[in-house]
């Protein structure tokens, strides 16, 4: 892909999305940039007070003026909670909507030591296991509307590990919340998050098998000058000038979202990121290798086996 822009994303008609994670940050400008091509968005976040201010805002940015077709639309998730996830589908059912686009964005980086409300570590619980159970519960939905895509939003971070840590099956073992060996360990479970959710991605898209039309593929979207860093000042006050905006954070999701591409050349399980820097407002998406233990189909399957166990699924594809 030689450059990518704003302006490369299709118009759409009648396609429906769900962004988890999207009243700030990398998420809210996927969204607005979706909504603005003709999507009808499902901003699946915790907090109602933030998602609804973030619906204003995309609403006085896109311009009402006469386009009161904008579709926008709030459902709470709060991906700590399996009651939560399980709530969403419900309502989202409710609505009767079809569904084209799965986008598992949020995420939480460098939290102080705390366990979901289903006693898993939050790292793991939030990024890996709340997405892993939202995305069984929808995988119908998507496979009815085919041709249909996940995005999962993981990270370069998580080629920082070797391998998923096994030992820690019920994931709920503490680790230090002061000092140096406070920062090693929440970097360390950060990164064991983004390994899964990467690992989630490849054994999600295998399991769907090449000829399907329900694409599943895994970004990193760069370093980028979100509130996600809100643990970790000190990181953001050195990253700050090498950061990229969050408008250029959301176009590696953007691109494997909705680009042609991915039907056309039947790409499955990649893992895409921006690859060097070009002057804004474009990027360049790349497909690049992933940590080479993703490739491990015997961890892959003990690791989905884990999830399975720890969300209650009884039945996955
Ligand atoms: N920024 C970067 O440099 C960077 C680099 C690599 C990967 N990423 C990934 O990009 C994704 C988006 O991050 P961002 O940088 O845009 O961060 P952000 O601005 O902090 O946004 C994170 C979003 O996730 C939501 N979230 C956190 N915990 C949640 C929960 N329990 N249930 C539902 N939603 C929850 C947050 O909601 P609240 O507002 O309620 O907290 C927020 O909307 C994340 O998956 C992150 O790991 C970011």
């Amino acid at each position: 892909m030689p450059q990518y822009s704003f302006s490369d994303i299709p118009h759409v008609e009648a396609k429906v999305a769900i962004i988890t994670g999207s009243n700030e940050g990398i998420g809210k400008i996927t969204a607005r940039e979706l909504v603005r091509k003709g999507w009808h968005v499902i901003m699946a976040c915790r907090n109602e007070k933030k998602a609804q201010d973030a619906i204003q805002e995309i609403r006085t940015q896109i311009g009402n003026n006469g386009n009161n077709n904008l579709k926008l639309d709030f459902i709470q998730l709060d991906l700590a909670s399996y009651d939560s996830i399980h709530k969403f589908v419900d309502e989202f059912h409710q609505r009767h909507l079809s569904l084209h686009l799965l986008i598992n964005n949020g995420g939480t980086y460098m939290p102080p030591f705390a366990l979901t409300n289903n006693g898993q570590e939050s790292h793991f619980g939030v990024n890996h296991l709340g997405h892993f159970l939202l995305t069984n519960l929808l995988l119908d939905d998507l496979k009815k509307s085919v041709p249909s895509r996940i995005v999962i939003v993981t990270s370069r971070s998580h080629m920082r590990c070797s391998n998923i840590e096994f030992d820690d099956a019920t994931r709920n073992r503490p680790y230090p919340n002061t000092g140096l060996a406070s920062y090693r360990a929440r970097n360390a479970a950060y990164s064991q998050s983004k390994l899964a959710n990467m690992m989630f991605c490849k054994e999600l898209s295998e399991r769907l098998g090449t000829h399907s039309k329900l694409f599943c593929n895994a970004v990193h979207p760069g370093i980028i000058r979100t509130n996600i860093f809100q643990y970790v000042n000190i990181l953001k006050i050195l990253l700050y000038p090498f950061m990229r905006t969050v408008e250029n954070g959301s176009m590696t999701t953007l691109y494997v979202a909705t680009h042609p591409d991915i039907e056309t050349k039947n790409i499955h399980g990649a893992y895409f990121v921006p690859s060097k820097r070009i002057p804004p407002p474009y990027i360049r998406p790349a497909e690049v290798d992933p940590n080479p233990i993703v490739l491990n189909k015997t961890v892959r399957e003990r690791l989905w086996e884990l999830s399975k166990l720890l969300t209650g699924l009884t039945y996955t594809v």
